[in-house]
């Protein structure tokens, strides 16, 4: 038999593989609650415009309602030979209300409906990674503030290059996962328009409203445009960006947890709570959670290159490609937010090791910069001269196997004359890192404005 919603000018119905290939309810079922939700709203535009009866609408309220908790409570039955959320929920709202149901979708089409219920998706997807963000920049202040004038060492390379604190380090993250919520609202603030009523492709001769149904679904304005409106899903490829972005964040953070929890560094101190064992070695405490968020970037920045690839070279308007919009963005959506939620959980149980940063930071000649800035403030050596001395200190250091504060003033004499005892003060960390108050800097003085500064920012 051909299919109840669209058969009429079919004599038989689909293959079974048709019907495998083409059935979307398997994931779109997760869109059933924004699909009632547009359905609703729907359904009061056409009675407030007079083009049902307020009656019959009535009707379509309470049997959506109906439909809602049946899904919810997870009685209600998914047919695959009925394709995909949209004709499931009609399909049960017949057999709940009879013919009003029918009237449904008047001046509507699957395009519209579809792409309502996945914009209402994707911003709810976007307002869950902003509290998620949010949680998680304020996690890192308190790392920052904890440990605001902790030294450790900076990298390049991963070799030491300079002293750096450790509040300074967490602020580069919150200034990362800031940006990332910047993009996000961004995000949202241009994708928060209506499909709603833009119909098939062409828009609808029935009087309806879709200013009404707009402020219903809590969309800012309708979409101006109806091709436009159900053929585009650069709203899914900007959620899938700032989900990327942001894992790629997550991901490099997570590398550093990972190193920096090594009994070779031992900076930091994961809490048992997000660290596992080693079935066979009894000493094994690894930090599973780090490398799982440091992976999650694959699939989710996949997702983004899958759904830009669907959508290259389609032609406007609407066509069976875009179904494929979906699956790769709510696994996307799902471990975003979990990487996120396990990034903020380690972060606030996790302890930064004073002990070792201090001793990792006054070695690996860290201070070397110092000492040539040094040269060329006191010295009066051109700074190209005073990089080429410290070297050679350096060497020098090296070959007796210690770091740069234990060579003797002689030791340095011999190198350059002109080398005083004053030279020693910026040798140390400490003066070191409370030298670099440019704006920006890792002095201690410029993280606490910084962490100041957000701290009123997120209020
Ligand atoms: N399941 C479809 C999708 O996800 C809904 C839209 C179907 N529209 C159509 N003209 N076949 O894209």
């Amino acid at each position: 038999t051909s299919n109840q919603m669209w058969g009429g000018r079919f004599a038989a119905g689909p293959d079974a593989i048709m019907e495998a290939i083409n059935a979307s309810i398997g994931f779109d079922k997760r869109l059933a609650a924004q699909d009632i939700a547009g359905s609703r709203a729907h359904a009061a535009m056409l009675a407030a415009t007079g083009i049902v009866k307020a009656s019959d609408a009535e009707a379509m309220r309470e049997g959506l309602l109906t439909v809602l908790s049946e899904i919810e409570a997870g009685e209600f039955e998914f047919s695959a030979a009925l394709e995909d959320i949209h004709m499931n929920v009609e399909a049960r709202l017949k057999t709940l209300i009879g013919d009003a149901a029918g009237r449904l979708h008047t001046g509507r089409s699957r395009n519209d409906q579809v792409a309502t219920d996945f914009r209402l998706w994707v911003r709810d997807q976007l307002d869950a990674g902003e509290e998620q963000l949010l949680a998680l920049l304020r996690a890192l202040l308190v790392q920052a503030e904890a440990g605001a004038d902790w030294v450790m060492p900076g990298f390049t390379h991963l070799q030491t290059a300079q002293p750096v604190t450790w509040g300074h380090h967490m602020m580069a993250y919150v200034e990362m996962f800031g940006r990332d919520l910047s993009r996000l609202r961004d995000a949202r603030a241009r994708m928060n328009e209506s499909p709603l009523g833009a119909a098939a492709l062409a828009g609808t001769g029935f009087p309806i409203d879709r200013e009404m149904t707009a402020e219903a679904l809590g969309f800012d304005r309708p979409m101006a445009n109806s091709l436009d409106a159900v053929s585009d899903r650069d709203f899914a490829l900007e959620f899938l960006s700032v989900a990327s972005i942001s894992a790629m964040h997550l991901s490099r953070f997570a590398e550093e947890l990972v190193i920096w929890s090594s009994a070779q560094f031992r900076f930091v101190t994961l809490s048992d709570r997000f660290s596992t064992g080693s079935s066979i070695m009894p000493q094994k405490k690894n930090p599973d959670a780090a490398e799982l968020i440091r992976a999650k970037i694959g699939r989710i920045f996949g997702a983004n290159v899958a759904l830009m690839t669907v959508m290259k070279g389609l032609p406007l308007a609407y066509s069976k490609d875009m179904q494929e919009d979906k699956e790769q963005v709510f696994d996307a959506a799902d471990n975003w937010l979990l990487s996120l939620a396990a990034m903020t959980g380690m972060v606030g149980d996790m302890s930064a090791n004073r002990a070792s940063l201090e001793a990792a930071a006054s070695s690996g000649f860290s201070t070397a910069t110092d000492l040539a800035d040094w040269l060329v403030r006191e010295a009066g050596l051109p700074f190209r001269d005073a990089h080429h001395v410290t070297g050679t200190l350096v060497a020098l250091a090296e070959k007796k196997g210690c770091d740069l504060p234990d060579l003797s003033l002689s030791d340095m004499q011999g190198v350059h004359e002109s080398i005083t005892e004053g030279v020693f003060d910026v040798l140390g960390v400490h003066n070191s890192v409370a030298s670099r108050t440019s704006y920006g800097g890792t002095a201690p003085a410029q993280v606490r404005a910084q962490i100041a500064r957000w701290k009123e920012r997120l209020g």
